[in-house]
């Protein structure tokens, strides 16, 4: 790891989203602002950066992690996906396609930590329930209180990962 003594910063290097990123970090910035700042991926959003409301949720080598509770320097070589990276170039994935249909945002804020969690939980839940599902979302809190359209779209999305797995499997 490199180290700018002037600056006290320190490089850090991630894989974000696919693709091979670097910037500089003091030892205190958050992973939310190195992102955010540092590498211009705005879609991480920041709420209460206490760990509580999920807004700022990123996967960290596919685990969702509160980006506001890791520090930029100790995420050096690993790998990261963010809600920018949840779609195949113009193509939304079935979890972004159902949230749209279901109206399952309002101002949005929430959104990207939702969708970042719920990649990751219907992924190694595809068979979740929807009580299942309410459960994983109470580690979020959306400010809109538009948790209805949300769990609608996670259940539909649940449903279209479990048909295209199956489809994969006959293959
Ligand atoms: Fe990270 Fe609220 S901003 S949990
Ligand atoms: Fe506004 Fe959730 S859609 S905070």
């Amino acid at each position: 790891m490199q180290v700018l003594k002037s600056a006290a910063k320190h490089q850090v290097s991630i894989t974000l989203n696919g693709v091979r990123r670097s910037g500089f970090a003091e030892p205190r910035t958050l992973l939310t602002d190195f992102l955010r700042h540092e590498l211009g991926a705005t879609g991480t959003h920041v709420g209460c950066e206490h760990g509580v409301c999920g807004a700022c949720t990123i996967q960290l080598d596919g685990v969702p992690v509160r980006a506001c509770l890791k520090l930029a320097v100790q995420v050096d070589g690993r790998d990261i996906k963010t809600v920018e990276g949840l779609a195949s170039g113009s193509q939304m994935s079935a979890l972004q396609l159902a949230f749209r249909k279901h109206h399952a945002l309002q101002c949005g804020f929430c959104t990207a930590g939702i969708l970042m969690s719920l990649d990751a939980f219907l992924a190694a839940t595809p068979g979740a329930s929807e009580q299942q599902i309410r459960e994983m979302l109470s580690g979020h809190l959306c400010r809109c209180t538009g948790y209805t359209g949300i769990v609608d779209a996670a259940v539909e999305a649940a449903a279209a990962i479990r048909s295209t797995s199956s489809q994969a499997v006959k293959v």
